[in-house]
């Protein structure tokens, strides 16, 4: 059976990713903070959460992730800006999926397929943010999008059909966006994690390193 992972499992994205996968016909591993004490902030527990699966997996999804951390808010202008709100963004959202990628690779076989999504946002691109706010969250996710990339064309050299790739959700109602989604339209996360595993099973390896959306489509970086 087709061994799958969701790291952040917990979360509103990540519990439908599970179903999903299960759908699919994945026998599916998870780890959370919640359930395991995974903190992706702390690389020492990251290892030591790793370290107790069982690969190799053909299908991850790295989906955690976090807009109001601690006492932090999405700033809305430059004023609010602090170090400390960066930071925190910063290992959310940048470096704590990089580690978790990082501590990953000996779970991946080399000659056979496997693919990797990791959940980023479409407010990560600089290219399409027309509206400015959300410094932390937008700069992080720009971060990891580049962060992304990089070890996509390392892997590329060893594990030659592995496909790895930054996803846009989608707007999706879960915590996550119930303070902050306003009046933008929201899909259920069955529907984001039904469209997430669509998206990730019909990448190539040529297309590995990228940046999609819920549809498929590339995003500008
Ligand atoms: N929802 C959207 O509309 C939307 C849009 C664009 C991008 N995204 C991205 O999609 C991802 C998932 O979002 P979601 O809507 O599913 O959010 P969510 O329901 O709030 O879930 C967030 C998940 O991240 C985990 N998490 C947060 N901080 C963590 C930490 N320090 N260490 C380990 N785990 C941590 C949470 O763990 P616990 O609950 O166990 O503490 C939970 O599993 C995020 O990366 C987000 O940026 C979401």
């Amino acid at each position: 059976m087709s061994k799958a992972l969701v790291v952040g499992a917990s979360g509103g994205i990540g519990q439908a990713l599970v179903q999903a996968l299960h759908v699919t016909g994945h026998q599916v591993a998870t780890l959370s903070r919640s359930m395991d004490g995974l903190d992706v902030t702390d690389e020492a527990s990251i290892a030591a959460c790793m370290s107790t699966l069982q690969g190799p997996f053909d299908t991850v999804f790295i989906a955690t992730g976090a807009l109001e951390i601690g006492e932090h808010l999405p700033e809305k202008a430059l004023r609010a800006v602090t170090s400390e709100g960066l930071l925190a963004q910063f290992q959310t959202n940048a470096m704590g999926p990089i580690l978790v990628l990082k501590h990953l690779v000996p779970h991946l076989a080399k000659d056979t397929p496997a693919r990797i999504g990791i959940l980023s946002a479409r407010v990560g691109s600089i290219g399409d943010n027309g509206m400015g706010g959300w410094y932390s969250y937008r700069t992080a996710k720009a971060a990891l999008n580049q962060l992304i990339h990089t070890a996509a064309i390392e892997l590329a050299r060893s594990h030659k059909q592995t496909v790895l790739a930054a996803l846009h959700p989608g707007t999706v109602a879960t915590a996550f966006t119930a303070k902050f989604a306003g009046s933008h339209a929201t899909v259920p996360p069955a529907e984001a994690a039904q469209n997430l595993t669509a998206v990730l099973a019909g990448l190539t390896p040529a297309q590995s390193g990228g940046f999609y959306d819920y549809a498929g489509h590339s995003i500008e970086w």
